[in-house]
């Protein structure tokens, strides 16, 4: 498997409205080699980028996503919120972002964030998309183990992270149960069991990685990447 060092998180950090093409194109422009990103299905079943199971911190629509149409969720404005100058970006379908991230060679976690009761559904139709559309480098990750087996179901040829805060003592069986060749967690993770499952020479990203010295401290305990809402730290060739 193959990491870039530096991932942008939920498309372009911090520095663009989240989960959006204006996000990825920001990432690419930045010199970002890989892209983070959270998918949703909408009401009808389309899968679309969003990290909230409700609209209201990062539209202007409101309620759950889960209970509007992808045609009522392509007509929110998801870039107002950010900043005027990203007024009427709009929520992106899965297949246009995928698009997108092939146009620019970028990599791409798809982070699959199921909504309450969905999370098979959600796996599947990922799973089902990925192998349809896209022939890229990346990994697909969840915090649903559901939802992971899902896509894995549709989409073998693919690798998958265990997506989960910690490190547990189990992590070994977890990776096998899951048939999950890397580990996200979060960087604050503890640094005996970081160490250990770099040592087992399984690729390890952590969130959210905001400031330079910790990631340098992370790459030096062997983690492979960080995901980052700041990737304007990094120079484009140290990414
Ligand atoms: O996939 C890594 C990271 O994005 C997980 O946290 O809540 O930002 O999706 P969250
Ligand atoms: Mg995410």
């Amino acid at each position: 498997m193959r990491y870039p060092r530096v991932i942008a998180h939920r498309g372009g950090g911090g520095l663009a409205p989240e989960n959006t093409l204006a996000g990825l194109r920001l990432a690419a422009r930045l010199g970002c080699k890989g892209v983070e990103f959270d998918v949703m299905l909408s009401a009808d079943g389309v899968p679309v980028l969003i990290h909230d199971e409700t609209l209201e911190r990062t539209t202007d629509g409101r309620g759950p996503v889960a209970a509007q149409s992808f045609a009522a969720l392509r007509a929110l404005d998801a870039g107002g919120r950010h900043g005027a100058a990203y007024r009427g970006e709009p929520i992106p379908a899965l297949d246009e972002v995928l698009a997108l991230c092939a146009e620019l060679g970028l990599w791409a976690n798809v982070e699959i964030k199921p909504s309450a009761g969905r999370d098979a559904e959600t796996g599947a139709v990922v799973g089902r998309m990925l192998a349809a559309r896209w022939d890229g480098d990346g990994v697909v990750s969840s915090f649903s183990a559901p939802a992971l087996a899902a896509a894995r179901e549709t989409a073998p040829q693919f690798d998958f992270a265990v997506l989960a805060d910690a490190i547990p003592a189990d992590w070994r069986q977890r990776l096998a149960a899951g048939a999950c060749r890397a580990w996200h967690c979060r960087a604050d993770a503890d640094a005996a069991a970081i160490a250990a499952v770099a040592a087992a020479g399984v690729p390890l990203a952590c969130y959210t990685v905001n400031d330079r010295a910790t990631a340098e401290r992370l790459f030096a305990a062997g983690v492979a990447a960080v995901f980052t809402d700041r990737p304007d730290l990094w120079a484009p060739g140290e990414m």
